[in-house]
């Protein structure tokens, strides 16, 4: 328990009255009157501090492995696909939580298209004459409830054609297949899944003339019979609103619209367990795997194909409007109410959803009820903090967008930070992802929280350790919610996750079974990724001076340039990109001087705290500046020119995704038009650099 926090500060001025007349008596009275405000507005500013101070070890302490773990057994107790009806309970769970801790909540509700299955079949014919339906469904799982796998988007189709062995589908998996003389024109492709979006695999499967995918995904050997669910839908948002929100009555793409297909793939496609692969891939001969290729099935694998195996694929699906919901709790600021720090996670699964997403949605329903506790013994943050739970981001992100398309003014001007967890804990090992004005109050965070892992150990010191140092990665992918906070806004983004690439994503198996028997057993991982989570909004809510460092985004940028230069032809510059950066530098570092005064001279006059929180709304404005309203060449919605996905992942940049593109353009285009190309994506970059920069210094004139 909280023990209650009563700083006795309030009012400190009415204990002063003018009673004497006399003019000496009044000036001592004025002297005594401003030394003891002065006094009272240092205590008063130290004891912000303490006090905030305080509230953390309380945030910290009030934790424990209990509560998460029944907050996970609740919201797995049954699958809870979005659009569905044990979706909307598990939602409405959300939303009695938070308001039976006494928190302003809400529920928002969109429209959206949603894709579901109706029917499928995998009949498979060898080269012996014998025949073999597959069971799609995971053992025991077919009266579950849990959705028969798919994809959702595939269009329907069937196709009776042969099978051939595709890798992960790249373009460089097709040219070596084109080496041994291999055509994939007409067949089935059998797909590993790895290194595209699944779209995307399907869509460059249809370029190359196949008629339909089979994807698997390798795994772990205990989980062979899990399948792998997921959308082949390309880009963010709900399909039939593409760049504006789903209000009801309001503009609608039909379902047919070509701007609509276009997010589609071509071709109809289903995930299969690797077992199913396994079975197929054994009986295909023709030219031998490229040497390349690892056989990952270990099959005994005589060829690639095609054939002789032959697939008969069937796939019908229904594409339907359907209600989803997203869940806010809100936490008004007591000094700036106007700014908005932003907590989020996505609430709906595949199946079960233990680990994807509501290992995540466990550590948020403790923080709302650490925080409504903290409130209850006095604790208001300086700043609004806002806990959203998300509904349809596996469909593609869609609750996050449309609630972020619906926002865009607001959270342009008013979002401090938005803080990500999806997967929150999938087994062992701490994993943060981030923009790099970040990086000091991660650190500084993961001093204050221990390590799940070992013993007495806290857990900055057992990340660093495994990561033979600090390793933060970057918000180039678009994975999870916060996309569309990044691409579509900039505001600075952080995601934060425990273990990586567990075996069961996406399958029925990602159940609370799982989660107690390998996940996080005695979810301790779970109190400590919700430890980070939380402390960094405190810092993010209450410090006086936002805790944030351009000086490591200059550093960043710095480092992507060394990486960027190695990949350049002649004829290239960088110097406009090295001068912005160098540009950010010297913002960045005036910036950090101008915070150190500020928080050395804690004046709270009025005019002080104007300064403050222009100064603040400074650091806030700064990551805007990396967008750019044109956006990207392969999504006009991805504006984020530092952080975004590339369309080529061969260029291997996951960082200034135009200029990545523009290098792995086509080779046929002429060499000039290809350098031009790259030198124009180079300036937009160093544009978007001097924006942020000049965002950061704030000055107009
Ligand atoms: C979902 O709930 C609605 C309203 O309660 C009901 O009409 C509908 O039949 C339910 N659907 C399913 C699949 O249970
Ligand atoms: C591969 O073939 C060899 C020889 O035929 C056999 O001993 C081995 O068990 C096979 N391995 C697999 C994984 O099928
Ligand atoms: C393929 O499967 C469908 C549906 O199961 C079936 O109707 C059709 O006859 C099959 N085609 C061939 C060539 O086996
Ligand atoms: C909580 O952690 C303690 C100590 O690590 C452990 O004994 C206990 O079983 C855990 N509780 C749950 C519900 O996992
Ligand atoms: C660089 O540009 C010059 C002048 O346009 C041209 O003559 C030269 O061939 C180019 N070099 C390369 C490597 O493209």
């Amino acid at each position: 328990m909280v023990q209650p926090f009563s700083p006795n500060i309030s009012n400190p001025i009415s204990i002063f009255t003018f009673k004497h007349s006399s003019s000496r008596t009044l000036l001592f009275v004025t002297i005594l009157c401003i030394l003891a405000i002065y006094t009272i507005h240092h205590t008063a500013i130290k004891n912000t501090q303490n006090r905030a101070e305080y509230y953390r070890h309380a945030f910290l302490s009030l934790a424990t492995n209990q509560t998460f773990s029944s907050y996970l057994k609740d919201l797995t107790l049954h699958p809870h696909l979005a659009g569905t009806n044990l979706s909307l309970k598990t939602a409405q769970y959300v939303q009695t939580h938070f308001t039976q801790l006494g928190l302003e909540t809400k529920m928002a509700e969109f429209q959206g298209l949603l894709s579901y299955p109706v029917h499928s079949s995998l009949v498979v014919r060898f080269s012996t004459g014998s025949v073999k339906e597959m069971a799609l469904m995971e053992m025991g799982m077919e009266n579950s409830g849990v959705v028969m796998p798919y994809h959702a988007y595939s269009p329907s189709g069937s196709a009776y054609a042969k099978v051939v062995f595709v890798n992960f589908g790249r373009e460089e998996d097709y040219g070596a297949l084109g080496v041994l003389g291999v055509k994939v024109s007409g067949c089935v492709v059998l797909v590993r899944r790895g290194e595209m979006g699944r779209g995307a695999v399907v869509e460059k499967a249809a370029e190359k003339g196949a008629v339909a995918v089979l994807m698997y995904t390798d795994g772990d050997g205990n989980w062979v019979n899990g399948v792998e669910r997921g959308t082949v839908m390309m880009g963010i948002g709900d399909p039939l609103s593409p760049a504006w929100t789903d209000v009801l009555g309001g503009e609608r793409l039909e379902v047919g619209d070509n701007e609509v297909l276009k997010r589609f793939p071509r071709i109809p496609s289903m995930p299969i367990s690797a077992e199913i692969a396994g079975t197929i891939f054994r009986t295909l001969e023709g030219a031998p795997l490229p040497p390349k290729w690892k056989d990952t099935l270990g099959a005994n694998v005589s060829g690639v194909g095609p054939g002789p195996t032959m697939a008969n694929f069937t796939y019908q699906g229904e594409k339907n409007m359907a209600a989803i919901y997203n869940v806010f709790a809100i936490i008004r600021g007591s000094e700036e109410p106007e700014r908005h720090v932003l907590l989020g996670n996505h609430r709906d699964a595949w199946t079960y959803g233990a680990v994807d997403p509501n290992s995540g949605t466990a550590a948020l329903l403790d923080i709302a009820r650490r925080y409504a506790m903290m409130m209850r013994s006095g604790w208001k943050p300086r700043r609004t903090i806002v806990l959203c739970s998300w509904d349809a981001e596996e469909f593609g992100m869609i609750g996050s967008t449309e609630w972020v398309e619906q926002n865009l003014i607001n959270l342009g001007s008013k979002a401090v930070a938005y803080i990500n967890v999806d997967c929150a804990v999938q087994g062992p090992g701490f994993f943060a992802r981030a923009t790099p004005q970040f990086d000091d109050i991660l650190i500084e965070v993961t001093k204050k929280v221990m390590d799940p892992d070992s013993e007495g150990v806290i857990l900055y010191e057992g990340w660093t350790r495994s990561n033979g140092g600090v390793n933060i990665q970057r918000l180039s992918g678009v994975d999870s919610d916060y996309a569309p906070f990044l691409q579509l806004v900039g505001v600075p983004c952080a995601d934060l996750y425990y273990g990586k690439d567990f075996p069961v994503y996406h399958t029925a198996f990602d159940s609370y079974s799982w989660m107690k028997q390998y996940g996080d057993p005695l979810f301790q991982r779970h109190v400590s990724v919700s430890g980070v989570w939380g402390l960094l909004a405190l810092h993010l809510a209450d410090d006086t001076v936002l805790p944030f460092n351009y000086l490591s985004y200059a550093a960043q940028l710095q480092e992507h340039v060394n990486i960027l230069r190695k990949s350049l032809e002649a004829n290239v510059s960088l110097d406009p990109l090295v001068a912005s950066i160098g540009n950010l530098a010297s913002a960045a570092k005036e910036a950090n001087d101008e915070a150190k005064k500020l928080m050395e001279q804690e004046d709270s006059d009025e005019l002080s705290i104007l300064k403050r929180q222009a100064f603040n709304d400074r650091l806030m404005l700064a990551e805007r500046g990396f967008l750019d309203v044109d956006g990207l060449k392969r999504g006009k919605r991805f504006k984020h020119l530092v952080y975004g996905p590339t369309s080529n992942y061969e260029s291997k940049l996951d960082f200034f995704p135009g200029v990545a593109d523009a290098i792995s353009q086509s080779k046929s285009i002429d060499r000039r038009e290809r350098q031009a190309a790259i030198q124009h994506e180079i300036w937009r970059v160093a544009r978007a650099v001097n924006n942020a920069a000049k965002a950061l210094r704030g000055q107009l004139l």
